[in-house]
C-alpha cells in the first residue's frame, strides 16, 4: 500500500481536498494521511468546511496560524518536513496556490518525495500577487503536474515541462460543487450582520433586512480580499462607495474575509458603510451557505479565483475586479468578465437589464475529477 500526504492549510483548498478523500475512503492500495497545516484556524474560515464537506478531521495539524508570509511559510517549512521524516510517504499532494502549498511542496521535493501538484500551470502572469510566486515555486519543481483547463498545459509545455508530466482531468473545486449544490439550495439562509459600531465584535445573529429581494433572487453577492484591492486605503475606500453606489440600486450581501474587515476598521470606513443601509457586510459564511447564496444571486462582484469557477459552473455573470486573472477559460468559455474598477457600475446596470454574460461549462468539469486523479495516481505511480 502506498501512502500519500494530502496537504490543506487556507479555505479554498478545503472543497478541492474533500472530494479527494471522499474517493480515497475504502481504496487499498492508496493510505492517506491528511494534513492541515492551521494557515486558516477560525472554524468559520477551516472548521466549518471541514463539517460541511465531510472530511475526516486532519491526522495532523500544524497549527501555524497568521504570520508575514515569510514567517508562516518557514513555520509551515519546519513542521511539515518532521512530518514527512516521520510518516515517509510515497508522494505528497498539494493543491491550488496558497503559501501552505509553495511551503510543503519545497519540503517534500527537497527530501526526494514523488510531488503532485494539482492546480498547476495557472498563470496571471502578475508577481505583485502572492499566489503567483506560489504558482511559479510549486510548478517549477513539482513532479507530477494535474491541470484543470488546457490553458494551464500550455503555460506549462512553454515553461518546459514534459508533456507526459502533465494531465488535464478537471476541477476538483466543481466535484464538491456538483454534490452540493441540492443540499446547499435545502439549506436555509442565515445571517451573522458585521456591528455597524465601530467595532470587530457581531450584532446578534438575525435574519438579513433584504429577505425579501433575497426570495426574488435579487441581490449581488459581494468579495473581496486580495491584497491589491483590501490593503490599500485608497483603493479599499473606492471600493466601498462603489458597492454602496450599487447598493441604492440593488442590495449587495457580503461574507467579509477577516483580511478585509480588519483593514475596514483600520482604515475607519465603517461609517462610510453605514451610509449604505443596503450593504450588508456578513460573517463569513460556511460552504453550503456561501454555494446557496450565489447560486440564486443575480451576479458575483468578486476579486476571488475559486468563485470565477464557481460561478462559471452555476452560469451566473461573475464580474471580477482585477487587471489579470489566472482562470481564463471562466472567460473564453464561462461566465466571467474581467473588469476595473471605473466600470463597474456599467456592468452591473447591464446585468440589471438582462444582459449578463452567460457561458458553458470547461471540458471535464464534471464532478469527477477525485475519481480520475485517484485512477492516475494507482495506476501511474504504484
Ligand atoms: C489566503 C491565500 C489566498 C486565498 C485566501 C482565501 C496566500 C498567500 N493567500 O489569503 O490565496 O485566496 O487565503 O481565504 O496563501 N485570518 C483570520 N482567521 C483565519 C485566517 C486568517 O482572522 O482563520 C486573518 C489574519 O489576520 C491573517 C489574515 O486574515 O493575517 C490573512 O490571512 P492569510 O492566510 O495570511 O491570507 P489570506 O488573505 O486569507
Amino acid at each position: 500500500m502506498k501512502k500519500l500526504i494530502l496537504v490543506a492549510g487556507a479555505r479554498p483548498n478545503f472543497m478541492k481536498i474533500a472530494p479527494l478523500m471522499h474517493a480515497l475512503k475504502n481504496n487499498d492500495k492508496i493510505k492517506p494521511v491528511l494534513v492541515h497545516t492551521g494557515q486558516h484556524y477560525d472554524v468559520k474560515m477551516s472548521g466549518q468546511f471541514f463539517e460541511e464537506l465531510n472530511i475526516p478531521a486532519p491526522d495532523i495539524n500544524l497549527e501555524v496560524g497568521s504570520a508575514s508570509h515569510a514567517v508562516q511559510t518557514a513555520r509551515i517549512m519546519e513542521s511539515f518536513e518532521k512530518v514527512c521524516i516521520d510518516e515517509n510517504p510515497d508522494f505528497v499532494l498539494v493543491v491550488g496556490d496558497v503559501n501552505s502549498t509553495a511551503a510543503c511542496t519545497l519540503v517534500a521535493s527537497k527530501l526526494g518525495i514523488t510531488t503532485i501538484h494539482y492546480e498547476a500551470g495557472l498563470r496571471s502572469r502578475d508577481r505583485t500577487m502572492p499566489e503567483e510566486i506560489n504558482r511559479l515555486v510549486t510548478d517549477a519543481i513539482s513532479d507530477v503536474f494535474i491541470t484543470t483547463s488546457v490553458d494551464a498545459d500550455e503555460n506549462l509545455l512553454k515553461e518546459g515541462v514534459d508533456a507526459e508530466k502533465i494531465h488535464m482531468l478537471g476541477n476538483l473545486m466543481i466535484d464538491s460543487l456538483a454534490a452540493n449544490i441540492e443540499k446547499a439550495q435545502k439549506t436555509p439562509l442565515t445571517f451573522t450582520l458585521l456591528n455597524r459600531n465601530n467595532s470587530i465584535s457581531v450584532e446578534s445573529s438575525k435574519p438579513l433586512p433584504c429577505e425579501e429581494g433575497l426570495a426574488k433572487g435579487r441581490y449581488g453577492v459581494l468579495t473581496f480580499h486580495r491584497p491589491g484591492n483590501v490593503d490599500n486605503k485608497e483603493a479599499l475606500s473606492n471600493l466601498v462607495e462603489i458597492w454602496g453606489k450599487i447598493s441604492e440600486k440593488i442590495p449587495l450581501v457580503f461574507p467579509v474575509h477577516p483580511r478585509t474587515y480588519k483593514n475596514i476598521q483600520n482604515f475607519g470606513l465603517q461609517s462610510l458603510i453605514n451610509g449604505y443601509p443596503q450593504l450588508y457586510f456578513i460573517e463569513p459564511l460556511g460552504y453550503l451557505q456561501f454555494i446557496h447564496l450565489v447560486s440564486k444571486s443575480m451576479f458575483a462582484l468578486t476579486d476571488s479565483g475559486g468563485i470565477q469557477e464557481e460561478t462559471t459552473y452555476m452560469n451566473i455573470p461573475c464580474l471580477t475586479v482585477r487587471p489579470n486573472t489566472e482562470r481564463p477559460v471562466t472567460i473564453w468559455e464561462g461566465s466571467n468578465k474581467l473588469i476595473k474598477m471605473e466600470d463597474i457600475s456599467d456592468e452591473i446596470q447591464l446585468i440589471l437589464d438582462g444582459k449578463g454574460k452567460r457561458g458553458t461549462v470547461p471540458r471535464y468539469w464534471d464532478g469527477k475529477t477525485a475519481q480520475r486523479i485517484i485512477e492516475l495516481i494507482e495506476k501511474g505511480y504504484n
